[in-house]
């Protein structure tokens, strides 16, 4: 698993840009266009959050749980709709943030969750945190499975039969090369290089072999019940992500000023955020990633 030091170096150092670019309880996660990218960003978050509203058949009154809920907007609209809303994160930016914005948030990992440490949910989602649940240190070491199994059995254990879980997740694609062969300082453009540099953005963190691999490990607990692409949502996510971060304001000026120590002296800041290109976008048109949505119930 990322530990939350890992976590932290991946959001909580950006946790003040991130909410003067992206809003205070913005969303760190592939937005839902459908391929329709009239839509503004908002209104594609805003999709996503009503689909998982939907899929999870929430209605006011009920007890939904995000695992891995980033700057709370999932938690904001289900609280929002009339719902109990509680979500867990590794990232004391993200926390502290959230509490502040009134959002019920623990830190926690999520993956060590059973009916007593919050109790029993309607809904769970989790949304761009399976990403962070193996470390490339467990893949390694022939673990990857048993540590999505341990993730399933936790959301499995507060819900109900019938009920369901809403995952969305990058995972690798039918393109991915040879995991020994990322290297951030392989030829510049090579898809070794592209990996790299996303490792870096990410330590800790690895992904799983395609859909698949989610499903099978989720099956004892859930039936899939629907699946469908964002990768090219996710491109578009992105695309919006970079004009808003680099769109000028002077608080996020004398930020960036506090972070020039960084920038100097630690080559992995430099590679993880100032590389100067977006890695999960190359990876996504190269399909060496693809991302996916996915809605479950328990059986
Ligand atoms: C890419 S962000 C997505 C945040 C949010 N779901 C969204 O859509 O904006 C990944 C989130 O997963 C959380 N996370 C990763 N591993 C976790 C763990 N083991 N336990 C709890 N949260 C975790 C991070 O702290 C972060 O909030």
């Amino acid at each position: 698993m990322a530990s939350q030091r890992d976590i932290d170096f991946t959001y909580t150092l950006i946790d003040k840009i991130f909410r003067l670019s992206i809003g205070e309880t913005g969303d760190f996660s592939g937005a839902k266009y459908d391929g329709d990218f009239s839509l503004t960003l908002e209104e594609a978050q805003r999709r996503k959050h009503a689909f998982v509203w939907e899929q999870l058949r929430l209605a006011p009154g009920q007890r939904a749980l995000d695992m891995g809920c980033g700057w709370g907007g999932l938690l904001r609209y289900v609280k929002a709709r009339g719902a109990t809303a509680v979500g867990v994160t590794l990232s004391r930016g993200q926390w502290a943030a959230c509490r502040r914005n009134g959002l019920d948030v623990h830190l926690h990992d999520c993956r060590t969750i059973t009916r007593d440490t919050f109790g029993a949910f309607d809904g769970v989602a989790s949304i761009g945190a399976f990403e962070h649940f193996c470390s490339p240190a467990e893949f390694r070491a022939g673990k990857q499975d048993e540590v999505y199994r341990q993730v399933f059995r936790a959301a499995a254990s507060v819900l109900p039969r019938g009920s369901r879980l809403f995952l969305q997740t990058m995972v690798f694609g039918h393109n991915m090369i040879r995991p020994d062969a990322i290297d951030v300082h392989a030829p510049r453009d090579s898809d070794a290089w592209a990996l790299g540099l996303m490792t870096k953005t990410f330590p800790g963190s690895w992904l799983p072999f395609g859909s698949e691999q989610v499903e099978r490990n989720a099956a004892p607990e859930f039936r899939l019940l629907h699946k469908e692409s964002g990768r090219l949502d996710y491109i578009e996510t992105i695309r919006q992500w970079r004009k808003r971060f680099a769109a000028p304001s002077w608080r996020k000026r004398l930020l960036k000023i506090t972070l020039i120590p960084r920038y100097l002296f630690s080559e992995d800041f430099r590679l993880a955020f100032v590389s100067g290109v977006s890695a999960n976008t190359i990876c996504f048109e190269r399909e060496l990633l693809d991302h996916f949505r996915m809605v479950y119930e328990r059986v």
